[in-house]
């Protein structure tokens, strides 16, 4: 697509010699108000290289400038307006998007870079609850937002299947559990014994004792601890999947802990080697006060390791096994000291790539009625809020009496959507609370609002009678309300790429309501089926770059865009 920017800092720097016309490039601005036009030069630097006021600069520049690519460029208090000649934008975009289709606003700047994307990785023998939610789907939406800009993606789940607490699994099972209960109901009973196990040690301390003896049963391969761990993590599986199958969300690799527990002892006598470990109280630990954080705990007295050192494994694993160019962990900011630790302990161990490694951080999610806490035990499953949403949203259809023949698809498509975009709406590092007015709001900045004016733009293109094609007399399309919804759609690669860059997918997010809502006006101030089918069939061209762009959009997302609502 032709690069408007880049046409107007061409134009401006046979002008400016003081600065590069990379450097003008950077400086061009989008101005905030449309009524200033498409783009904006701010003079201010100049003014110390020319010695003149900026406004007296900029009227020069404005005098002197080649201005027959533009309707106008105009001088406002020192920055210099383009306004882009409004027929050649809307045909570059939509013939854009009409050759692209569903890969408008991705690329390729990533071929041949490899990245991972590790998200989800809940615990196994607990529950996967509401909590969850954001490392799964803020995962799912880095992983598909870099798939979409050409990168050479993996996706990992760092299953929690490892550690002492299964060591207080199995002593709780083999003392209050059976299996039967088990078989029946796996996470619930699996759950409801780790909760007596910790009520139980509060008063029996020795119990813990007894926890790690069984846990480094398990690190040493005795069968009977295996086998039971091995039951427990499968059951757990089965449970995951289901959420999984849910948010459509698949995984390359479930590479969790337990997957490196043999990879260990040469991860801690590289340490070794590089002089590293201490000993501390039996236990061995990385000293890290130099850098103002708290020792690392390597190996326990016993020889067991832990989540650190099994991090730094993996770490290292990857590199070797992927080769990775970026390492990306989408892991709730409680963690940050612990990414820190050991993001300065690869680099300590002399690993050129521990820059490579990229923790990204999310915040709190709450329910209205307060947080969940495993420990416990008054926790809410995700599974149970995705086929809530699901449900409710079938009753607000039902109730709009909309005769959908496909409530049961749709309702799913609508209410799993509407808990993912939530999730995918603010900032990933702000705490937020989980609200169902919020979610299933049809009218709001929600997902269904944006699912149902991508319906809304399908149900157009039906009753419309003639077909999309990038033939048409642009200048039908240059209103004020069309050239606003062009010029959304113009900007979605950038956004795309800007999301990456900022590992944030609300950038996206934000991006579709926009294009949401100016289609919505679009739809409202102007007639779109027309008698005059010249005039039908330039809008209806529009109408179908829009529907294209919400579309990916939701697809960055995880979404469906179902095509009736
Ligand atoms: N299983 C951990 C938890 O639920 C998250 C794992 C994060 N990933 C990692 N590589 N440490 O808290």
């Amino acid at each position: 697509m032709i690069d408007f920017k880049e046409q107007v800092a061409q134009v401006l720097a046979k002008e400016i010699d003081a600065l590069e016309q990379a450097e003008i490039k950077n400086l061009i601005e989008i101005p905030p108000k449309s009524e200033m036009g498409d783009y904006s030069f701010p003079c201010f630097r100049l003014a110390k290289t020319y010695k003149k006021a900026p406004v007296k600069i900029a009227d020069d520049i404005v005098a002197a400038i080649d201005k027959e690519l533009f309707e106008k460029v105009e001088n406002l208090n020192g920055y210099i307006n383009f306004f882009l000649d409004k027929k050649a934008v809307v045909k570059a975009v939509a013939e854009e998007v009409e050759e692209k289709k569903d890969r408008f606003g991705g690329s390729d700047i990533g071929k041949g870079k490899k990245v991972i994307v590790e998200y989800s990785s809940p615990n196994i023998a607990k529950p996967f609850h509401i909590g969850h939610i954001r490392s799964t789907v803020i995962g799912n939406a880095i992983y598909k937002i870099y798939d979409f800009l050409g990168y050479d993606t993996v996706r990992i789940n760092h299953l929690g299947d490892y550690g002492t607490q299964f060591g207080k699994m199995i002593v709780a099972y083999r003392k209050w559990g059976n299996e039967e209960e088990v078989r029946k109901a796996p996470i619930q009973t699996l759950l409801g014994l780790y909760v007596k196990f910790h009520e139980e040690a509060e008063e029996h301390p020795e119990l813990e004792d007894e926890a790690r003896d069984t846990f480094k049963k398990l690190e040493d391969g005795c069968e009977e601890e295996y086998r039971l761990w091995e039951w427990f993590r499968e059951e757990s599986l089965k449970e995951f999947s289901r959420v999984y199958d849910m948010l459509g969300i698949t995984f390359d690799s479930y590479a969790g802990e337990s997957f490196y527990s043999d990879k260990m002892d040469r991860i801690t006598d590289m340490m070794e080697e590089k002089g590293l470990l201490q000993k501390s109280e039996g236990a061995e630990i990385v000293d890290l006060s130099e850098y103002g954080m708290s020792p690392a705990l390597i190996r326990k007295k016993d020889g067991s390791t832990l989540y650190i050192t099994r991090d730094i494994a993996a770490a290292v694993y990857r590199k070797e096994h992927y080769n990775f160019d970026k390492n990306i962990y989408v892991v709730a900011a409680q963690q940050n000291l612990h990414f820190q630790q050991w993001f300065k302990i690869i680099e300590l161990m002399g690993f050129n790539w521990a820059d490579q490694c990229v923790h990204i951080p999310f915040g709190l999610v709450s329910l209205d009625d307060g947080t969940m806490s495993t420990r416990k035990g008054k926790v809410v499953f995700l599974e149970d809020v995705l086929n809530r949403a699901v449900e409710k949203t079938r009753e607000v259809m039902e109730e709009k009496n909309v005769g959908n023949e496909n409530i049961d698809e749709v309702s799913k498509q609508v209410g799993i959507g509407a808990v993912v975009f939530q999730e995918l709406s603010n900032n990933r590092i702000k705490d937020y609370t989980f609200s169902w007015d919020k979610v299933l709001n049809f009218d709001g900045e929600t997902g269904p609002y944006v699912q149902y004016t991508h319906a809304r733009a399908c149900s157009v293109l039906r009753k419309a009678t003639v077909g999309v094609t990038t033939d048409v007399d642009y200048s039908y399309i240059t209103t004020e309300t069309a050239y606003e919804l062009a010029k959304l759609i113009l900007r979605f690669p950038q956004v795309v790429i800007d999301a990456a860059n900022k590992y944030e997918p609300s950038v996206v997010t934000r991006h579709i309501i926009d294009v949401a809502q100016a289609f919505n006006k679009f739809y409202h101030d102007e007639h779109i089926i027309t008698e005059d089918l010249e005039e039908q069939k330039a809008k209806l061209l529009l109408v179908d770059t829009a529907r294209q762009t919400i579309a990916n959009g939701l697809y960055l997302l995880g979404m469906e865009a179902p095509e009736r609502m």
